[in-house]
């Protein structure tokens, strides 16, 4: 903003006043970032003593500070901070109330560091908490699909393709398909942490610092893996802030995903799953309904997940090194999204344990169905038909039974050899459960397999700590 003074179009001075005050409410970041608190005094209880230890402030200084940053803590903790949002954000509270309460020696913490490595070690440290959140969120979700999958291990539903009866399948297989998702999921957000796990402090406004500071060891007493390479890199760098936006985006859609087939399911159209009670809402006009309500915010969320990351990236695109207050930008969003997972995720883990999968409804739609088609013309091919002509007479044949209202089990061996003559008296035993048990390759439906993925992934949980 330029200094000279500004045309307001009017010269009444409440009204420039007003004006200044919503200048300065511009720049405040306050209000999310104060969420940061115990980060920006743990970073700066470790930079402190540093700066003892290597001599750079005398050492009680060092332990003044210290001493003073944890009664700040204790402070906000009690809720007795006096929080002041002129002073712009959480590091400028923390360091004026320093100064209330030691004095000017206060003043001796900001050597050799800018806010701009603060705000970048606070954030680190943030996100990797946010991250083993995360992790153990996805975890809880995962022990809820093997429960689910273990409770309905002999249910068999049809899988679909363009949400057409396709093959039957077991439920539990489509359960652990979920399983499966939100254990890359996993992978991702650990990935992300790695990312957010270097010492950013030391690198000063951006050039490094000129003061025998001793980064290592700070780097140790924060947990940080390592350190940054380049100060200039280090103070304008948020990859790890978009790595775990974009796990974080990935993760929603999986969530909704899942919620989108618990909207369906729970149709009366459908009728293969009842949610939970506490997990539906009754309609305000409508008194039979049971809307899947929070199956729909899962999906709906979904959205400001994807619009966190994009709004990330847009703000990182046009950056010039280094720091920008356009950084500044990073935290709201980035807060958003880590909420609003964690919470879809536990609100998906409490819909799973507590679904009803109605069994009898799910082998009505299997039976009713040409799901076994499939089989039908694998029947043939293993009598020497080529695949693609025993997909023309199986399809003929279906089409038909479709006219008429009826299914292959409905079938006569000589309406089968009506068809083919290659069909024999052994066609009559293809059925929903010699279909499934067939599909006994690795990471097929076949109960053999299912049961072993079943094991897989308890063990992976374990692993993993569950
Ligand atoms: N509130 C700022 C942020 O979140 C802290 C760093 C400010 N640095 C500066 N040079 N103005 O990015």
């Amino acid at each position: 903003m330029s200094t000279d003074p500004q045309p307001t179009g009017h010269d009444d001075p409440a009204a420039s006043a007003r004006g200044t005050e919503l200048a300065s409410d511009y720049t405040v970041s306050l209000h999310y970032d104060r969420r940061l608190y115990r980060e920006d005094i743990r970073a700066s209880i470790a930079h402190a003593r540093m700066l003892g230890r290597q001599g750079i402030v005398e050492e009680d200084e060092a332990a003044q500070i210290v001493d003073g940053l944890e009664k700040v803590r204790a402070e906000i903790e009690s809720g007795d901070f006096p929080w002041k949002p002129e002073l712009e954000d959480i590091h400028m509270n923390v360091e004026s109330r320093l100064f209330d309460l030691i004095g000017d020696v206060a003043g001796r913490l900001h050597t050799a560091r800018s806010r701009n490595d603060q705000v970048s070690t606070d954030t680190r440290l943030y996100m990797r908490q946010a991250c083993d959140d995360t992790v153990t969120a996805l975890r809880t979700l995962q022990s809820a699909f093997v429960s689910a999958a273990e409770a309905n291990i002999t249910t068999v539903l049809p899988g679909y393709t363009h949400l057409q009866r396709a093959q039957p399948v077991l439920l539990a297989h489509h359960l652990l398909a979920y399983f499966e998702m939100f254990d890359r999921d996993a992978t991702r957000f650990a990935a992300a942490q790695e990312s957010a796990d270097v010492l950013t402090l030391g690198n000063g406004a951006m050039a490094g610092v000129p003061y025998p500071i001793d980064r290592e060891s700070v780097a140790e007493e924060l947990g940080f893996g390592r350190i940054t390479a380049n100060s200039m890199d280090g103070v304008s760098d948020r990859d790890f802030a978009l790595e775990y936006l974009s796990a974080a985006a990935i993760c929603a859609m999986h969530l909704s995903r899942l919620a989108e087939e618990f909207v369906i399911w729970s149709s009366d159209e459908f009728r293969f799953l009842s949610l939970p009670d506490n997990y539906t809402t009754g309609s305000s006009i409508m008194p039979q309904k049971r809307n899947p309500d929070f199956a729909e915010l899962a999906r709906g969320k979904t959205g400001r997940v994807y619009g966190n990351l994009f709004a990330m990236l847009t703000t990182l695109k046009g950056l010039p090194l280094t720091y920008n207050r356009d950084l500044q930008e990073d935290k709201e969003g980035l807060f958003d999204s880590v909420d609003t997972l964690l919470a879809t995720l536990g609100v998906t883990a409490g819909m799973i344990g507590g679904a009803r999968f109605n069994a009898g409804r799910m082998r009505q739609a299997v039976e009713s169905s040409y799901v076994l088609a499939t089989d039908i013309a694998d029947y043939l091919v293993g009598k020497g038909t080529p695949f693609r002509e025993a997909h023309i007479i199986v399809s003929n044949l279906s089409d038909r039974l479709n006219a008429d209202g009826r299914f292959f089990k409905d079938l006569s061996l000589d309406e089968f050899r009506v068809a083919s003559s290659l069909f024999e008296a052994d066609v009559l035993e293809i059925d929903i459960d010699s279909s499934i048990a067939s599909r006994d390759v690795p990471g097929g439906t076949s109960p053999t397999r299912v049961k072993a993925a079943l094991a897989e992934a308890k063990a992976r949980l374990k692993e993993a700590g569950q």
